[in-house]
């Protein structure tokens, strides 16, 4: 069963009734340009197979919602945030309310996923962009992908309290199937580049206890850097607005660490044109310098990988048929990325199972999948 029959059929038997909308929506994996998003920066992600279904009903009254992977919830209307696993839906719900507050008096959903949870494949963005296109489906809104995208982004910031950059909202709404999209977070203009390679992912297993203060801290230093450097160029709008040309200049003005954060997000951002042109080209040998620069710079300037994921990358990198490797996502513990030359992902997927040393808690094959739908 797909997770969209599968939320039908949760939603029949938790509520002894019908649902009135069931949408569906990826998770996402990005190739390059890790921490560029949020200072308007190129990213390529792809989205997977795996699919987070939401089903929804409307109701008299409260918010009740069920999961496949969580406790059964039940909160009074209009929902407020909890700290649970229904926040990321209760956070879209309350876009929708801020539309239009007499839209729903009540709600009832169910949840069901095959996006691995904690695996670093964004399984909030899946959910929250699955929610909000069921709701809209429910409340005869019609929005396109970009809308729900930008809908679901609120969601994650302003209500769950996440400061996160667009990449994976826009990722699970509008990647087109099998194709990677190069995304550029400042205008949001998009395009679709074939991915002619296996992936696969390994999860270290590492807590993310510090991710949120760290990811916060890491926005921070990147405002303070455009500060500084807006004295010395008042009309830089944004850190990925510097040639890499003008590093040798600029970064003598920043204190340390600021420099090696601009270093990174400038050449990062680079990278990950360089990166989906090569893998227009079909040059993967390219394409794999490139996702290891990406973890070099990810470790040395951006400081956001441990001991760990840099044990991973190394082991992964000597691998027979490995184009390159590289923590993904924001960092500090989740997963790393191993790019494969085509046909070879399942038999690294096995080696990396077998290596002993490493002990990883799961190493899966990633299948590309499509943006959100019914
Ligand atoms: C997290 C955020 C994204 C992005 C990445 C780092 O996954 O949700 O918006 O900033 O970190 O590239």
């Amino acid at each position: 069963m797909t997770p969209a029959d599968r939320a039908a059929a949760l939603f029949r038997t938790a509520f002894a009734a019908q649902a009135d909308a069931v949408a569906s929506a990826p998770g996402r994996v990005n190739l390059v340009g890790e921490h560029v998003d949020y200072h308007g920066g190129h990213v390529l992600p792809v989205a997977t197979a795996w699919r987070t279904a939401v089903a929804v009903g409307a109701a008299a009254d409260g918010f009740a919602a069920v999961s496949e992977h969580g406790a059964p919830i039940r909160a009074a209307w209009p929902p407020a945030r909890s700290g649970g696993w229904s926040d990321y839906v209760a956070g879209v719900v309350t876009e929708f309310l801020a539309a239009d507050p007499a839209a729903l008096g009540g709600l009832r959903v169910a949840v069901a996923s095959d996006v691995p949870l904690g695996a670093g494949v964004s399984s909030s963005a899946a959910l929250e962009v699955a929610a909000a296109a069921a709701l809209a489906v429910l409340l005869r809104r019609s929005l396109s992908p970009r809308e729900l995208a930008a809908l679901a982004h609120r969601a994650e910031t302003a209500f769950v309290g996440v400061p996160c950059g667009v990449m994976d909202q826009m990722a699970s709404a509008l990647t087109p199937a099998g194709s990677a999209l190069l995304l550029d977070c400042r205008s949001l203009r998009t395009s679709a580049v074939p991915v002619g390679l296996d992936l696969v992912l390994a999860e270290s297993g590492e807590s993310h206890a510090l991710r949120a203060g760290q990811y916060a801290a890491r926005r921070r230093e990147g405002d303070d850097a455009l500060a500084r450097l807006r004295a010395a160029v008042p009309t830089l709008g944004s850190l990925v607005d510097i040639p890499p040309a003008s590093l040798p200049r600029l970064l003598p003005l920043l204190p340390p660490p600021l420099d090696r954060r601009v270093r990174h997000v400038v050449n990062e951002n680079q990278r990950t044109v360089l990166a989906a042109r090569a893998l227009e080209a079909g040059d993967l040998a390219t394409f794999g310098r490139l996702v290891n620069a990406s973890h070099d710079s990810l470790r040395d300037l951006y400081e956001c990988s441990t001991a760990r994921l840099d044990a991973i990358v190394t082991a992964a990198r000597r691998l027979p048929g490995v184009l390159g490797a590289r923590l993904v996502g924001a960092g500090w513990g989740g997963a790393v990325l191993v790019v494969a030359a085509p046909g070879e992902g399942d038999r690294v997927a096995e080696r990396l199972r077998a290596d002993v040393a490493l002990a990883l808690p799961a190493v899966r094959v990633i299948r590309p999948g499509a943006g959100v739908g019914g």
